[in-house]
């Protein structure tokens, strides 16, 4: 007969939250966990800020789509906090800054979004680059489908920019796109 050596391990770590943990995560990649989840909260609030702007505007299609990625970035919110607390931590919740909330044109909120956007990726490159020095492929399983939205959230900002770059400020243009953006 085989012995049950699962019976035999009887020393489980248990993290500041009283959960059991599996495997101990690195400082630095808690850290920039933490930093990472700040940046989706305030993409969250900055798109909710972005959101109203239009509205105010009777923009109502550019408003509706900045408000349903306002709450996508929140889903990604509750994704890093859920994992944190997977790895038997407790969620650190930093301070944002107040949204921006003027703007001169649409150009420059679409220019915003987009260089947000690619912040984000680099912020999960650097956490991808982390978790493979630490042999954490926990983290990397978990970035993988994160990293796959985020090319396509660039990708989406970056069609926008175009046709609103191509649309010269011309109201009937800009009417077009706006419309666009709310059958999305
Ligand atoms: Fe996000």
């Amino acid at each position: 007969m085989t012995e049950n050596t699962t019976l035999k391990k009887n020393s489980i770590s248990f993290g500041p939250s009283g959960r059991a943990v599996a495997q101990e995560i690195d400082d630095n990649l808690l850290q920039n966990l933490y930093q990472h989840l700040t940046m989706e909260r305030n993409a969250s609030v900055q798109y909710f800020s972005i959101s109203l702007w239009f509205k105010e505007k009777n923009l109502n299609g550019f408003s509706s789509f900045f408000l349903q990625e306002s709450k996508a970035e929140m889903d990604h919110s509750y994704k890093f906090s859920d994992y944190i607390i997977a790895r038997g931590q407790t969620v650190n919740l930093q301070q944002l800054p107040a949204p921006i909330q003027e703007w001169k044109s649409i150009e420059e909120i679409i220019s915003f979004a987009f260089n947000m956007e690619s912040d984000l990726t680099a912020s999960l490159q650097q956490i991808y680059s982390i978790s493979d020095r630490s042999a954490d492929t926990r983290t990397n399983v978990f970035l993988d489908p994160i990293v796959d939205a985020q090319i396509n959230s660039e990708d989406e900002f970056a069609t926008i920019l175009g046709k609103v770059k191509f649309s010269n400020n011309q109201p009937s243009a800009l009417l077009i796109l706006d419309g666009e953006l709310n059958k999305k």
